[in-house]
This record gives structure tokens, sequence and C-alpha cells, in this order.
């Protein structure tokens, strides 16, 4: 099989892995991987608590019947210096894993005087919503490791990747970072938002900034958004010897809050 579609198939894997936590066959499928392809940490690291969370589940009998979603016993990562929480009276509405790409550009022939100037991200948003709250240490594992493979598209030979996408991020304009969270399969509403807060990630020299966004004003389905546990998307230090377009890979949680229902 070529590396691309192994990969692909390996992150939606990763990405819809609590649907086939309960499922041996898929457990074992995963530790012949694991084996073929020898795992870096990352990988070895999700693996092993996918591992022991089935472990858990099949000794508490939990085989047949997953636990409800229940996202509300979710709780968002705090950076070392953290960010102001939510606003009183908004509740959680949906958590992705974001995997795409941080944009920079550089004068031409730029010395080392000159810093990339940001200029927005491109990522697809995989919903992330029960995992966070049933396999918090699932989820603190994927961004590290989704960063690893690329995005998997729906024209790939495996259109189950999409399985779990909702939604797509994009930049409408230099300061205004866009949640589109409607696809095909499904409707979580939109979001046009502006950057309100940043704080270093704890590997800040690779790790974009975690950051919380408020909703622009319009009649949006989020009111705050909080992009954290990072992973990448950090530029080149300088702009010598950099093309004028560059696209750094990252991968971030995203934290999307609204009023109750
Ligand atoms: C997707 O997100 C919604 C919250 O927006 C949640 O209710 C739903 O259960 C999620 N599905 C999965 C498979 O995580
Ligand atoms: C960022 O890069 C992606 C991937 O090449 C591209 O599709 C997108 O248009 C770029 N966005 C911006 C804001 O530069
Ligand atoms: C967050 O940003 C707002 C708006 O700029 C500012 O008023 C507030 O002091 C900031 N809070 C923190 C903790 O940085
Ligand atoms: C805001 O959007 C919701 C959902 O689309 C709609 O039900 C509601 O009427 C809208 N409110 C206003 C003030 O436009
Ligand atoms: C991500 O969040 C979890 C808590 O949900 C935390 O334990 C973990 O260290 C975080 N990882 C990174 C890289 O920020």
């Amino acid at each position: 099989m070529h590396f691309s579609v192994v990969s692909s198939l390996l992150l939606s894997t990763i990405l819809s892995s609590v649907h086939v936590i309960a499922a041996p066959a898929q457990q074992e499928k995963r530790d012949a991987w694991n084996k073929a392809l020898g795992w870096p940490e990352p990988e070895y690291n999700y693996y092993k608590a996918v591992g022991d969370t089935v472990e858990k589940a099949a000794r508490a009998n939990q085989l047949v019947n997953q636990p409800a979603c229940n996202m509300q016993l979710a709780q968002m990562p705090q950076a070392p210096t953290p960010l102001p929480p939510p606003s009183a009276g908004l509740v959680l509405s949906h958590i992705a894993v974001g995997r795409g790409t941080q944009n920079y550009t550089c004068p031409k022939d730029a010395d080392a005087s000159v810093a990339p100037t940001a200029v927005g991200a491109v990522a697809s948003l995989f919903n992330v919503s029960c995992i966070a709250g049933n396999y918090p240490q699932l989820l603190s594992l994927l961004p590290s490791v989704a960063v690893r493979y690329p995005v998997p598209t729906a024209n790939s030979q495996l259109a189950p990747a999409n399985v779990m996408l909702s939604g797509h991020h994009y930049f409408q304009d230099a300061t205004t970072p866009f949640f589109n969270m409607i696809t095909s399969d499904s409707n979580y509403g939109m979001v046009a938002a502006a950057k309100l807060n940043a704080t270093n990630a704890p590997d800040a020299a690779k790790d974009v900034t975690w950051l919380k966004l408020n909703a622009k004003a319009g009649n949006w389905s989020f009111v705050e958004v909080y992009r954290v546990n990072t992973s990448g998307g950090q530029p080149p230090k300088t702009c010598e010897g950099q093309p004028e377009n560059i696209e750094v890979q990252y991968a971030a949680e995203y934290w999307l809050w609204a009023p109750p229902k």
C-alpha cells in the first residue's frame, strides 16, 4: 500500500478510534500495524492509552456498551499561564481536533532581520466531542499524533476517513478566523471570530500559541472558541532563505462554547 494511503488510514482510524474502541478485531489490526511500522513515541503512547482503555472496559465488562457521550465531563486543558475562562453562562458545545497548516509570508530575498508574518490557517476539523468526555487521556495525545499524518481526504480510496469530519477552519481575512461546522453529514453551525487572548504553549518554540477567540458581531452558533493543546505550527525564526509563502503543519484542539440550547 502506498505510504500516504497507509497514513491517511491511520489518521482516520486514530480520529474514529472511539467508535471501534470496543472492537477487539480492530485492536488486533492496530497492534499489527504497530508492529509492522515500528511506531514512534507519540503513536506508541496513543495506542498504549487506547489499549489500556480497552482493557479497562473489558475488565468492567463494558465491551459492547460504550459509555454514553458525556461532553460535559470534559475539562479544557490549561496553559502554564492560563487563558481567561469562558464567559459565565456559556456551555461546551463542540470539541474538534483541527489538522492543517498555519500559513506565513516573507518578503522576497529577506534577511535574518525580518520575521515571517502570520496570514491565517486552513484546517479540517474532526469531531472529538465524545472522546473528550469519555477518554480525556486519548484526546490529550491526539494533536501530537495527528500532526504527523496528512489530512484524510474524501477522494482518497478511504472515504470513511471523513466519517468524523465536523467542519473546516479557515480565515475570512487576516484577522478573522472562521469555523464552518457544516458538512454533508452534520450541521453544528458557524462562527466568524477574532483573537481575544493568547498564551504560550508549554513548548512555545515548536507549538503555536493557545488562544481565546470571541465571536464577531452576528447571530453565530458559537460565542467563544479556544485553541489549546497545539502541536506544531510555529514558523521559522526569520525569513532568511525562506520562500514567500510558508505553510507549517499543525494540529490543535478547538473547544467551542455557546449559550445553552
Ligand atoms: C459530535 O459532536 C456533537 C457535539 O457538537 C456531539 O453531540 C456528538 O456526539 C459528536 N459525535 C461524536 C462521534 O463525537
Ligand atoms: C494556506 O495554505 C493552504 C494550503 O496550501 C491554502 O489552501 C490556503 O489558501 C492558504 N491560506 C492562506 C490564508 O494563506
Ligand atoms: C484578554 O483580552 C481582553 C481583551 O483584549 C483583555 O481585556 C483582558 O485583560 C485579557 N485577559 C487576559 C487574562 O489577558
Ligand atoms: C439566530 O439564529 C437562530 C438559528 O439559526 C435562529 O433560530 C434565530 O431566530 C436567530 N436570531 C436572530 C435574532 O436572528
Ligand atoms: C493536553 O491536555 C492534557 C489535559 O487535557 C494535558 O494533560 C496534556 O499535557 C496537554 N498536552 C499538551 C502538549 O499541551
